[in-house]
Order: C-alpha cells, then sequence, then structure tokens
C-alpha cells in the first residue's frame, strides 16, 4: 500500500482564494485588516518564519507589520510595545514570534496580548477556553493540523491518536483538540520510555518532536493517518520532517509531507484567525 498524500500547500490554497474574497469584502466597507508580529532578536529560523506571514499578509492585502526588537530587550519595553498594540484600533491581531531571548522566555510575555487579538491562540484566556472546547482562537499550527486530518473524512470518535511533543503551541494544544473531539490521546514526549509501543497502536499518529527520522516504518500502524510536523534543516540545506516519509509512506493511509504539509496549513490558519479579529473588531 502507498499513503494517500496530505496535500497541506494545495489545501492552503483553497483557503487562502476563500480569504481574498473576505479581505476584499472588508476592504469594500473601508475595514483594513491589520497584523502586527514582533519578534525579538536575530533567531535566523524566526526569521524565515517571520517573513511567511509577512507575505502571506501581503498576498491577501492584510497589513502586515514586522516589529523588530534588539536581542537585549528589557522585559518592560516588551511589555510596553504589546500594550500600546493592544491600545491601537487599527491593529486586529498581535503575534509574538517564539521562541524569545532566555531572559523573557519565562516571564509571561504572552499575557500581555489582547485575548481579542490574540491570533496565535497563545494567551493563556485562549488556551483555557482552547481546553475547554469554547470558541477562541486556537493556535494556528495545531489549528491547520485539524483541518488536514478532518479532510480526510475519517471518522475521529473513538479512535486512537499520539501526539509526540508536550510543547504548549504544537502538542498540547492539539491533544485537547483531539480529545474534544472524542479521540483516546496519548502523549509521547522526549522523556516516554519504550516510544514505539504507543506508536504502533496509533489510529492517527501526529509528531512534532523538532527529531529528523525519529519515526520509522516499524513504529507506525498499517492504515494509519501520519502528521509530521517537524521541519529540520539537514547539514546542506535539505528541509526534512521527523518521520521517515518514504518508508512510513508505505504504511499509512494517509501522510503529509515536509515541506507542503502542515507549514502552509499554519500560514492559512493565522491569515483566517487575523480576519476573524478584524470581522469581530469591526
Ligand atoms: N514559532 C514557531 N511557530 C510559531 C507559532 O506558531 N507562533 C509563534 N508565536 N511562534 C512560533
Amino acid at each position: 500500500m502507498e499513503g494517500r498524500i496530505l496535500d497541506g500547500k494545495a489545501m492552503s490554497e483553497v483557503i487562502l482564494g476563500r480569504l481574498d474574497g473576505e479581505v476584499k469584502s472588508l476592504r469594500r466597507k473601508g475595514i483594513v485588516p491589520k497584523l502586527v508580529v514582533i519578534q525579538v532578536g536575530d533567531d535566523p529560523a524566526s526569521t524565515i518564519y517571520v517573513n511567511k506571514k509577512h507575505k502571506a499578509c501581503l498576498r491577501l492585502g492584510i497589513e502586515s507589520e514586522i516589529k523588530h526588537l534588539p536581542e537585549e530587550t528589557r522585559y518592560e519595553d516588551l511589555i510596553d510595545a504589546i500594550v500600546k498594540l493592544n491600545n491601537d484600533d487599527s491593529v486586529h491581531g498581535i503575534l509574538v514570534q517564539l521562541p524569545l531571548p532566555e531572559h523573557l522566555s519565562h516571564k509571561g510575555v504572552l499575557e500581555a496580548v489582547d485575548p481579542a487579538k490574540d491570533v496565535d491562540g497563545l494567551n493563556p484566556y485562549n488556551h483555557g477556553k482552547n481546553l475547554l472546547g469554547k470558541e477562541c482562537f486556537q493556535p494556528a499550527t495545531p489549528r491547520g493540523i485539524i483541518s488536514l486530518i478532518e479532510s480526510t473524512k475519517t471518522e475521529l470518535e473513538g479512535i486512537n491518536a499520539v501526539v509526540i511533543g508536550r510543547s504548549n503551541i504544537v502538542g498540547k494544544p492539539t491533544a485537547i483538540m483531539l480529545l474534544n473531539r472524542g479521540c483516546t490521546v496519548t502523549v509521547c514526549h522526549s522523556k516516554t520510555r519504550n516510544l514505539s509501543d504507543f506508536t504502533q497502536k496509533a489510529d492517527l499518529l501526529i509528531v512534532a518532536a523538532g527529531k529528523p527520522g525519529l519515526v520509522k516504518a516499524h513504529m507506525v500502524k498499517n492504515g494509519a493517518i501520519v502528521i509530521d510536523v517537524g521541519i529540520n534543516r539537514l547539514e546542506g540545506g535539505k528541509i526534512v520532517g521527523d518521520v521517515d516519509f518514504d518508508e512510513v509512506r508505505k504504511k499509512a493511509a494517509w501522510i503529509t509531507p515536509v515541506p507542503g504539509g502542515v507549514g502552509p496549513m499554519t500560514i492559512a490558519s493565522l491569515m483566517e484567525n487575523t480576519i476573524r479579529a478584524c470581522r469581530e473588531y469591526a
């Protein structure tokens, strides 16, 4: 069996096409959605992600500003910048690119973002609403993952879902969103013993560990849906996920490629959230 490709690039294009119409309709009413991304420091991967978000905004006619602050920015100054954006009526979405420099990373910066402008869904208020299964801004990557899974039309109730990774951005919210859809969810992580004992039982396997080649074919159940969230740059520049794609594809029913799977869906979901923030504000 050769698993079918879950084509995130194609699916994101459909979403962006729909959003294009929505932005045009808002603009006809004199409303211009605006996203501000705050980047602190010069992490090269962050710069690539921030530029992708910026380009997607420009393509849709969403106003986009990248607020680039120096690595040594003080906590108080970062909070001041966020509060200014909270109070700026022309700004609908605020995103603080992660990771933050070490001296800011444990300071609860995301709590400062107005929950109504938290298009990244990472403020504790939105995390909490997501946990309770209530309407809220959901983080972009988990939202994109769920859209990809739902496009397979698989009945999710009662299936075994295994999430590898326990980050606040991907692993935890994805696990919650699957639990809220009736999956039996197991969260594995770097301290999990005998990882394959869990993965071999997974009807749905989400891999967000940031480790190239972590998931091999013998770890995957026949007919599983495999979602690879990893984006790893190998020496030589090739981008690969966390899953051994060619081998695992022979066992999976569905599998996401890297690149072209979850990545473009993350961007599309962020654009959806930004336009929604604008619509709800207008
Ligand atoms: N860094 C990597 N992915 C993300 C994301 O989805 N949101 C933010 N804020 N930072 C990230």
